[in-house]
């Protein structure tokens, strides 16, 4: 044996006894409060038994089987009771008093997996965490017989920081079918999000059945179908047909509701009032203040924010505060909402009430006379404050966007802060409960990338920034803040696929800014963990956003006339190539290290990154005016 083989022989047996003292362990999101690694591994296989320790974990049990079953073949018996303590490979549920609410202990040896929790929340929590530690292909909806199908030994302590961990998914400016909703509320699962908020109505759809006002789907989840850029659409001509939308009937809510309960996920409605209701209005125009002619918005331009005015609306697209018939109309919706739904908050919207139409109206003049309101955020906090007594008094606690706190805001009311954290923390101060959605952290409707790429919006959120989003401000008092949530309008996102991108990987930042103790959250440990859930994603069949590979552009002159471009990653370790000659860039050319002078007569900057001579991101192609357009906005 020469001295170089027998060094080899060291480090390989050096290698296999760390592999047997603790296999690698796979990458956990959200990441657990405590996870102690431990030697050994649990072998699953076709002889493993599922053992329920209580009867209210039978459906978790179920469920988890389920899933095995799918990706692995194996019929997993379950057995009840006493028969838990047998002999032979075990996964076994049950229930322990003492711990904290959704929060659970998983501990994995050769022999058993043990999984406790205070309520079947917790254990169905922890068998999230349990499907993570198995290899990729679990995600997989049909069995694979690839992979050695084993759990390594670990002991994880777990809860989660806050109890509301939401995504909002906006069904108005697309429709969703229930089944693609179903999807969303599984992949929810997986990152350990409790709640769904239901965008369900909108300026360019209403989404639910309301059995009392019919023509709210008849004629208001209708509208013209269009593809592009939405919000820039030429208005539809009076013959163009409205088939595009759809709604869910009432049975298919209670079915989602059900789906979504069977998760340990929470539904919350949203209808969005006195705002953003032009659907509402093309059913029942009598609830605009003045008579008028209103459609179901199919993305021509709607909403307009003059520089430094107020927000105006091209058509009036509000319910009328000073008419009765709109209170009596918000109890009719309300109360219908209040039987589907057993979730304690019903949203009520409140965001961007373009008041120009109100400005125009006798009704509302009359209105601030006769109730002595000086202005149109004393007319708005006039209608928050009598449909708050109207979600009451049907037994539920009512929640508006920040808007909700200007003119003033009875105390029972929560609000969702979304133009940044201020609304929340002021919300917060006055007493308020409040769950934190800024919208320059957790807008998933926002780019991941450069918008040479993106379907293109307004504005970019990457992945990075989205990890930055902390709920609990310095000095706002913890008891206030319910928790958090990322919102995913659909003004841009046609299709699911679309849907997916735009959620993945966002949402697993949001997930861990939720459920993770803070002093975990560490962007360099983030990422790894990112990279090897794109492929449980991939093996899922859900579609999600490489944006992260992608370079971001900036655009400067150095000297007069001398456009220079400095590019920069959000993930270390990454090549940038580029070219300016037109070429499509590989490994092979040349690597930025520094920011570029672009050449005189160079058209576009076309860059892609590599990492161990694998291409990553995407071909990046830049048109050289857009970087002189981009320095001329500066
Ligand atoms: C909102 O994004 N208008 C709540």
């Amino acid at each position: 044996m020469t001295m170089k083989s027998k060094t080899l022989t060291v480090l390989l047996f050096l290698c296999s006894s760390a592999a047997v003292m603790a296999a690698e362990l796979p990458a956990l999101i959200p990441a657990p409060v405590a996870v102690e690694q431990r030697a050994g591994e649990f072998k699953l296989d076709a002889g493993t038994r599922i053992a329920v320790q209580s009867p209210e974990l039978n459906a978790e049990a179920e469920a988890l089987a389920q899933r095995l079953r799918r990706a692995t073949g194996f019929k997993l018996p379950i057995d009840h009771g006493k028969a838990t303590h047998g002999a032979g490979q075990r996964i076994v549920l049950g229930i322990e008093a003492g711990l904290p609410a959704e929060g659970y202990r998983l501990s994995v040896d050769r022999r058993r997996v043990q999984l406790v929790g205070v309520s079947p929340a917790g254990v169905f929590r922890g068998t999230q965490t349990l499907l993570q530690l198995l290899p990729k292909e679990v995600e997989s909806a049909t069995p694979s017989r690839s992979p050695r199908w084993s759990l390594p030994a670990v002991q994880i302590q777990d809860q989660p920081r806050f109890g509301w961990r939401g995504l909002m998914l906006d069904v108005s400016r697309h429709f969703f079918s229930v089944a693609e909703v179903k999807d969303f509320i599984d992949q929810m699962a997986k990152y350990k999000f409790n709640l769904l908020h239901w965008h369900l109505s909108d300026d360019q759809g209403w989404r639910i059945e309301i059995k009392s006002r019919p023509r709210l789907t008849e004629v208001g989840a209708w509208r013209v179908g269009k593809v592009g850029r939405f919000g820039s659409f030429a208005p539809p001509a009076a013959d163009e047909p409205r088939d595009y939308g759809g709604f869910y009937t009432q049975e298919q809510v209670r079915e989602i509701v059900a789906y979504a309960r069977a998760r340990h996920i929470a539904v919350m409605p949203e209808i969005d009032m006195p705002g953003h209701s032009l659907a509402a209005l093309a059913a029942y125009p009598e609830l605009a203040c003045e008579p008028g002619s209103f459609a179901v918005n199919a993305g021509e331009q709607l909403l307009t924010w003059p520089a430094g005015g107020p927000l105006s609306s091209v058509v009036d697209n509000t319910l009328c505060p000073a008419k009765e018939q709109v209170y009596e109309f918000a109890r009719q919706v309300f109360s219908e909402l209040a039987q589907l739904f057993p979730f304690e908050y019903v949203h009520m919207g409140g965001d961007e009430t373009a008041r120009n139409f109100w400005a125009k109206s006798e009704a509302i003049k009359a209105l601030m006379e006769r109730e002595k309101l000086p202005n149109f955020n004393a007319v708005q906090a006039y209608f928050v404050t009598r449909l708050q007594k109207i979600i009451a008094a049907e037994g539920k606690k009512m929640m508006g966007w920040d808007e909700i706190l200007e003119g003033g805001l009875v105390s029972e009311a929560a609000v969702m802060s979304w133009r940044g954290m201020k609304g929340g923390i002021e919300a917060a101060r006055l007493g308020h409960q409040v769950v934190m959605s800024p919208n320059d952290f957790v807008y998933l409707d926002l780019m991941q990338g450069d918008a040479v790429v993106e379907a293109p919006v307004y504005g970019t959120v990457r992945l990075s920034k989205t990890y930055q989003f902390e709920p609990l401000p310095e000095g706002v008092d913890a008891r206030r803040v319910l928790g958090g949530q990322a919102n995913l309008w659909t003004e841009q996102i046609y299709n699911q696929r679309q849907l997916q991108y735009m959620t993945w990987p966002r949402a697993m930042a949001v997930a861990e800014s939720l459920w993770s103790p803070k002093e975990h959250k560490r962007w360099e440990g983030f990422v790894p963990r990112v990279e090897a859930h794109f492929e449980r994603l991939t093996a899922a069949g859900v579609k999600y956003s490489p944006a992260l590979y992608d370079p971001s552009f900036k655009a400067s002159e150095k000297v007069p006339g001398q456009l220079m471009v400095e590019l920069a990653t959000e993930v270390a370790g990454l090549s940038l190539h580029y070219s300016f000659d037109g070429s499509l860039p590989d490994g092979y050319y040349p690597v930025y290290t520094a920011p570029l002078a672009v050449p005189k007569d160079a058209q576009q900057l076309k860059v892609i990154s590599y990492r161990d001579g694998k291409p990553l991101g995407r071909m990046m192609v830049m048109p050289v005016a857009e970087l002189r357009r981009r320095l001329a906005a500066k």
